[in-house]
């Protein structure tokens, strides 16, 4: 999307890449990332009001290092580089980074040298996160030194008259005590930006933006009843009306009755116009015998491509598809932004527009989940859609472990119904950022009256997290997963044991498959 106002952040592969943005948009400024060798194509089409170099991972020596072309640092936008973008400035500038010098991880001491501009109002002593190899030992030409610490001693620099700026930690981690402070003053104070950006005003730009893109076209989008389908769905329904078109398929993977709620909150409560169809026996045919969890993710959706292509046929007039994409899917996919790696196939992005020769609409492409949630509540949508765990597109597909049957997946729909309601009733539902069942394909002995039992094994999985890119595995009390594992083995036949996953992520992942 089009904003007036914005900070780009050129991603160059760092891990706290995402949480600059988020610091950022926080602050009340708009901000989206874009990787190292597009970002200036971007900020050509659209001029940012500064610009975010980040971290990454590599060397600016390396024969491969992500590099940005120097026009970056001649456009006269105010530029702050973080750890391995202030090297590049560095570099770029004449000055000189030293690869032997000793790695630093961890809290530091910075001391101020100068506390105007990018450091005012910041206490002269401050704690800061560094995580880094390579430093700088020579100052670049016209640039001065702003802040140092014991290990290093060019750690913040400046040029006010480029108002170009560099600093060695990461403001944007919690453990820079007055890291946030430090952005502001990049954002307020350096690139003069007005802020006022929040969901009310996000909703209010997109709104003007999907109505002037679509003029009197039809849209259609694919409503699958998570939050962020059910938001964009929302969105555009207020932005273009009956003009949207919504289709639900149930691909057979989805948990008890959802397809039925789904239709009755849109429906019937939204009155949006909705299509539904029951493509269940055609996915599950296709998943027979599939083990492979890349297999399954690939055969679903292709799957559903073809089965919404079919559907969508009487709606041929449409001209754009609406998807409810985050940003986190968009760089955990194959069509991932920046260098980060991929880790699972992600179906939501990609596939349908090129088949089907439609434009795309993705209002929350540069969103994460927290802020759609956000959009959500401001648009007054209720709060049973809004803190809904996440889903995934396979969803109990990756979640019965090797081979999906029927009968499975009927087990796991009860037992998922058991666990949640627990987790609810214990008031633990929203502390919560996901928890599922998972239905392993491993039998072990009970023992259930007087009798013998050979059963499966249910694995109960929660996490907290702030955007499933990493996680934890969520302290349920003990007598809470006690009830959960009773009421599970009772009511639901053919489970004699149940067990609990306490690994975080990384290095394990959030869904099991
Ligand atoms: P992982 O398992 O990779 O999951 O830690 C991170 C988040 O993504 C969800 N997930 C998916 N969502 N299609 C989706 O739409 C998928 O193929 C997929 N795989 C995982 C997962 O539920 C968690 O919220």
């Amino acid at each position: 999307m089009q904003h007036a106002e914005w900070i780009c952040i050129v991603d160059f592969g760092s891990q706290y890449t995402q949480l600059i943005a988020r610091r950022i948009r926080e602050l009340g400024v708009y901000c989206e990332i874009h990787p190292f060798h597009l970002a200036l194509n971007v900020m050509r089409r659209n001029t940012p009001v500064g610009v975010i170099l980040s971290g990454g991972p590599s060397s600016v020596y390396d024969e491969d290092a992500p590099r940005i072309e120097a026009d970056v640092f001649e456009t006269g936008i105010p530029l702050l580089g973080i750890c391995y973008g202030l090297q590049l400035i560095a570099l770029h500038h004449q000055g000189a980074v030293d690869p032997a010098a000793h790695r630093e991880y961890g809290k530091a001491e910075l001391r101020l040298d100068n506390q105007t501009d990018l450091f005012n109002g910041v206490s002269q002593d401050t704690v800061v996160w560094m995580s880094h190899g390579d430093t700088l030992t020579r100052i670049p030409t016209d640039f001065e030194v702003i802040a140092h610490t014991t290990n290093a001693p060019i750690c913040a620099i400046r040029n006010p008259d480029l108002r170009q700026y560099g600093v060695q930690f990461h403001p944007e981690v919690i453990h820079s005590v007055e890291g946030k402070k430090i952005l502001s003053n990049f954002v307020y104070g350096v690139c003069k930006a007005q802020g006022g950006w929040n969901p009310a005003s996000f909703i209010e730009q997109s709104i003007d933006e999907i109505r002037k893109t679509v003029g009197d076209e039809r849209v259609i989008c694919a409503l699958s009843g998570g939050v962020d389908s059910a938001v964009a769905a929302v969105l555009l329904y207020k932005a273009i009306g009956d003009q949207l078109q919504c289709i639900h398929i149930d691909n057979g993977v989805m948990r008890k009755d959802e397809s039925a709620k789904v239709v009755k909150t849109f429906r019937d409560q939204y009155h949006i116009p909705l299509k539904f169809v029951d493509a269940s026996d055609l996915f599950l045919d296709r998943l027979a015998k599939i083990t492979d969890p890349e297999e399954k993710r690939k055969i679903i959706g292709a799957t559903f491509i073809e089965v919404f292509d079919k559907e969508a046929a009487e709606f041929r007039d449409a001209a754009y598809l609406a998807q409810g994409t985050l940003y986190p899917d968009v760089i955990e996919s194959v069509h991932f932004k920046g260098p980060s790696a991929t880790i699972k196939s992600h179906h939501n992005v990609g596939g349908l527009p090129e088949r089907m020769n439609l434009k795309l609409i993705e209002p929350f492409r540069e969103l994460f989940k927290d802020e759609v949630r956000n959009v959500g509540r401001t648009l007054e949508m209720p709060k049973h859609i809004l803190e809904r765990h996440p889903f995934p597109g396979p969803g109990l597909a990756i979640r019965v472990l090797g081979e999906i049957d029927r009968q499975r997946l009927s087990l796991l729909r009860d037992v998922d119904e058991v666990y949640i309601d627990e987790i609810r009733k214990a008031g633990e539902y929203d502390n919560i950022w996901q928890a599922f069942a998972v239905l392993l394909p491993v039998k072990s002995v009970g023992v259930m009256g007087d009798a013998r039992t050979y059963e499966f094994t249910i694995a109960l999985r929660a996490v907290t997290s702030i955007d499933g890119m990493t996680a934890d595995w969520a302290r349920i009390p003990y007598d809470v997963l006690e009830r959960i594992s009773n009421r599970i083995i009772n009511e639901v036949r053919g489970v004699n044991r149940v067990v609990y996953d306490i690994s975080s992520k990384p290095p394990s992942t959030i869904e099991w498959e």
